[in-house]
């Protein structure tokens, strides 16, 4: 049976959503809800759906089984906490856009909550729902890189001075807007590979050009971080500040004593190095996927999600769960503690334990 989805903003992302739902044999799109009148008109006529202007209207007119959240607000999650909130109370499963929220201390909310209820709580961790990462984690399977030992994270959006256009909507004019918004993606990456971050330390700048404006923004991120298992990591990231390198958007590098693999652009190529063997130096394996589109992310994220629901996946092992998300928005606040102690070490808050099933664990 499919489920049944209301979603809640009609913005840019909500629509790839809505498209994303429309296509996917899972799901059924019944609403959406925007308190923009206009985009909730626009959105009813181009899917075929009813329409509100309030997620009180349409939990109370529906019976739904997923509210979809993706809505913005500052530093792009400060409206996520609200209507997760009221969904989870009117007893929906939620998937909520990233971040979870700007606001650490409703992030651990929204989870115990979600957890409390026996409620699914997903989050769109999208950046690895691909071919690449997929192909990568086998890898890892396969126990082709052996034991890690160094992972390196590269991301920015291409830009420089000339395309720099002064300083952002007020969304973004906090010093930390791109880091609550944005690092959530590389993090999620980065622990899905290596798992849990322990320690991190950090420094935070911004080109001259930003600083002449007097943009609040910290648009550079240097991010250096030890994992649970040992490995060390490096994370670096800029909004708009310079062009890509090597790698286009994102690269995501993890060495290991039989093997290193390096995804590039997100979506697009995946090379494997096998370390030297009894046989000799193995020639690098380049796999380029096609694709170059990061959009297709979307659909593939939320169709696991629709799957782990329908499948009734015990509610700690969904696939880029709320506490996954959580998880990245501690390493986050760890990197701005650091930032404001001027680079000193700081250990991330822990996070909820996951405590098991106990009927699970019997069976
Ligand atoms: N996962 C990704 O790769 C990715 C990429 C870009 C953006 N995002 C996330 O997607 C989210 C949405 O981004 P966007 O650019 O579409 O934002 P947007 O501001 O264009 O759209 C948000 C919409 O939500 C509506 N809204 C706000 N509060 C509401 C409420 N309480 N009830 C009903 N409607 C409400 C607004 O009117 C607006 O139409 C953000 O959280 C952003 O971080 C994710």
């Amino acid at each position: 049976m499919k489920l049944k989805i209301g979603l809640v903003g009609m913005g840019g992302i909500g629509n790839v959503h809505a498209a994303a739902y429309m296509k996917d044999e899972l799901a059924e799109l019944v609403a959406v809800c925007d308190v923009r009148k206009e985009r909730v008109d626009a959105a009813t006529e181009k899917y075929g759906v009813r329409g509100y202007e309030s997620l009180e209207q349409m939990l109370a007119n529906e019976d739904l089984d997923i509210v979809d959240v993706t809505t913005s607000g500052y530093e792009n999650g400060s409206w996520h906490f609200e209507p997760t909130m009221e969904a989870l109370e009117a007893g929906k499963h939620v998937l909520c856009e990233k971040p979870l929220s700007n606001n650490i201390e409703e992030c651990r909310e929204m989870v115990r909550v979600a957890a409390k209820k026996k409620l699914y709580l997903g989050c769109n961790l999208n950046h690895y729902f691909s071919e690449t990462s997929r192909l990568a984690k086998q890898l890892m399977a396969d126990d082709k890189i052996g034991e890690t030992v160094y992972a390196l994270f590269k991301t920015g959006f291409d830009g420089g001075e000339f395309t720099y256009g002064g300083k952002g909507s007020a969304r973004f004019q906090q010093a930390y807007g791109h880091m609550k918004a944005f690092l959530t993606h590389p993090f999620s990456v980065m622990r899905h590979f290596c798992g849990d971050i322990t320690h991190i330390q950090s420094f935070s700048t911004k080109p001259g050009f930003r600083k002449n404006k007097g943009d609040l923004l910290l648009s550079v991120n240097s991010v250096h971080v030890r994992f649970a298992d040992d490995t060390v990591g490096y994370l670096l990231s800029q909004r708009g500040d310079a062009m890509w390198g090597l790698g286009g958007w994102w690269s995501f590098e993890v060495a290991g004593s039989k093997g290193t693999f390096c995804i590039e652009n997100c979506v697009e190529k995946l090379t494997y190095w096998g370390a030297p063997t009894k046989d000799g130096k193995p020639e690098p394996v380049v796999t380029n996927t096609g694709i170059t589109n990061f959009e297709q992310t979307f659909p593939d994220r939320i169709h696991a999600f629709l799957e782990d629901v329908t499948n009734k996946v015990h509610p700690e092992h969904i696939r880029a769960s709320g506490r996954d998300a959580l998880a990245t928005m501690e390493y986050i606040f760890a990197v701005i503690d650091s930032y404001e102690q001027g680079g000193e070490l700081v250990r991330p808050h822990a996070l909820p334990a996951a405590h098991g099933d106990p009927v699970v664990e019997r069976i």
